[in-house]
């Protein structure tokens, strides 16, 4: 499909669904409100029951995946190696198939998720989310990370880079039900991989999405990555930059637009 109009205008595209799901019940008589409210959430249990994997049967299978992932799924072989303990369930589905389609081709990958049915990885994205996440120490100069918590918080917006923490949550937790990752704690190294992946187009996993990680990504300098990947390694709740965050929320407002913080 050719690319028209601006970027915010794509984007604007990509959201619209959701949009509408949310207009839709408000334009309507109250009683079919209630009617159509009723019939989204059926929707929505009815996929959970369906899509639901089995974390004991998941565990079964995970012992290849744990030489490279760590036996608790947050400590890998290499740096480059993500956590996938504590990432959602929805997130870890979809790349194991977008993994074992090619979509995403991972080298060191090869084979593993080959003669799995699509039930052998359900059960293990469910494995894994159900393993608590790990939080590193975030690294790096403070000018740094301070530049990286703005961009966080509050985008670049001059560079059409929206705040990350809109889709991926304050604390870095992402977005569950949405299937936005966790990015809390993943070791840097593998972020600024990905970042830089999705920036030069080598990672296209977000095209349902509408490439939206592709198109913030394209807005980062190579600086700007390190200091985020830095950044996010150490973000989580109660951690010390996100107790600094809530200092910072709590000075007057200007106090904090000095420090790039934007509100969420
Ligand atoms: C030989 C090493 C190796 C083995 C074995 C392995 N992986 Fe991976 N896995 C990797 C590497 C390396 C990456 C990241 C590649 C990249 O940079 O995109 C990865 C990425 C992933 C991701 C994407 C994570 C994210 O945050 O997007 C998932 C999910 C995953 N692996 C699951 C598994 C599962 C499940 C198994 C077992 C069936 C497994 N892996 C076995 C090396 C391995
Ligand atoms: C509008 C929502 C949105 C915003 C804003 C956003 N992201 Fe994302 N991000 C996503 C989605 C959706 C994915 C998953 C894409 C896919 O399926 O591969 C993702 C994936 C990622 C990944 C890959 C995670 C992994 O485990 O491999 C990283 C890293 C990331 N985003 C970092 C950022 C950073 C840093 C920012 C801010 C500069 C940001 N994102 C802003 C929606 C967003």
């Amino acid at each position: 499909m050719p690319k028209t109009g601006s970027r915010l205008q794509r984007r604007g595209r990509a959201y619209a669904p959701n949009n509408a799901l949310l207009a839709f019940p408000l334009q309507r008589p109250r009683f079919m409100q209630v009617r159509n409210w009723l019939a989204v959430l059926c929707l929505l249990l009815a996929g959970a029951a369906q899509g639901a994997g089995d974390p004991a049967a998941g565990k079964a299978l995970s012992l290849a995946c744990s030489a490279c992932h760590g036996m608790d799924g947050a400590t890998g072989l290499l740096p480059t190696y993500p956590d996938l303990a504590g990432q959602n369930e929805k997130y870890l589905l979809q790349q194991l198939l977008h993994i074992q389609s090619n979509k995403r081709p991972i080298l060191e990958m090869t084979g593993q998720l080959f003669g799995k049915s699509p039930q052998d990885v359900e059960d293990l994205a469910a494995y894994y989310a159900s393993l608590p996440g790990k939080v590193r120490a975030a690294e790096g100069a403070a000018d740094a990370l301070a530049r990286a918590e703005a961009i966080y918080r509050g985008g670049a917006l001059e560079r059409g880079v929206p705040a990350c923490a809109a889709c991926h949550s304050p604390a870095g937790q992402g977005n569950a039900p949405a299937g936005f990752p966790r990015l809390s704690g993943q070791p840097a190294a593998y972020t600024a991989a990905q970042l830089k992946a999705f920036r030069e187009g080598k990672r296209s996993t977000d095209e349902d999405y509408g490439g939206m990680m592709r198109d913030i990504a394209r807005g980062l300098t190579d600086g700007e990555i390190e200091a985020l990947a830095n950044y996010l390694q150490g973000l989580a709740p109660l951690s010390p930059e996100w107790l600094g965050r809530l200092q910072l929320a709590a000075l007057p407002q200007s106090a904090g637009a000095e420090a790039g913080m934007a509100t969420e």
